[in-house]
């Protein structure tokens, strides 16, 4: 992939994140696709070094970050693009009380696709924890 610029990228996400937001007012599709197990055993191993030091390697969360697996990670309410915009420029503490999460450097467009996708899987196959805990 050839790099593109950070505001080309940033105003795409942020297409991205005004549709998703606009598919998001209905809420009755909760169900999360099946996804492509090639993508997800690289987003596993992906997750486990960049994500997992917050967000836990079981999904599950730990003291410095969210379970992916609570019910607000739902892909109708944090679509994709929210992880490619959350990886890209960090996010503010909003939900939580852990503090803000950093950007995570050296991941490409692809990487956080691959990381989105083993999210996915997991949610799919463990189901939603509920919000707030
Ligand atoms: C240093 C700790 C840390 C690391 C490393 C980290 N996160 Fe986070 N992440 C957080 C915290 C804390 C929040 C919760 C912010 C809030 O909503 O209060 C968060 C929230 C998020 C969100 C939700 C953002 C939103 O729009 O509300 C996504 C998506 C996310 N993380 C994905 C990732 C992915 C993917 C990785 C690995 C590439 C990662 N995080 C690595 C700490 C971390």
């Amino acid at each position: 992939m050839t790099a593109q610029p950070l505001g080309a990228r940033l105003l795409l996400l942020l297409a991205v994140l005004m549709l998703v937001a606009t598919a998001c007012s209905g809420g009755a599709d909760d169900q999360v696709a099946e996804q492509d197990p090639v993508l997800v055993a690289k987003g596993g191993e992906l997750y486990k070094a960049s994500c997992a030091e917050c967000h836990g390697s079981d999904l599950r969360g730990t003291d410095k970050g969210p379970s992916h697996l609570s019910i607000l990670y739902q892909p109708g309410h944090h679509g994709d693009g929210a992880f490619q915009i959350a990886v890209l420029i960090g996010s503010t503490a909003h939900h939580w009380d852990f503090g803000p999460m950093p950007p995570v450097e050296g991941l490409s467009e692809d990487d956080v696709e691959a990381i989105t996708a083993f999210v996915r899987q997991r949610q799919r196959e463990e189901g939603f924890e509920p919000y707030p805990p």
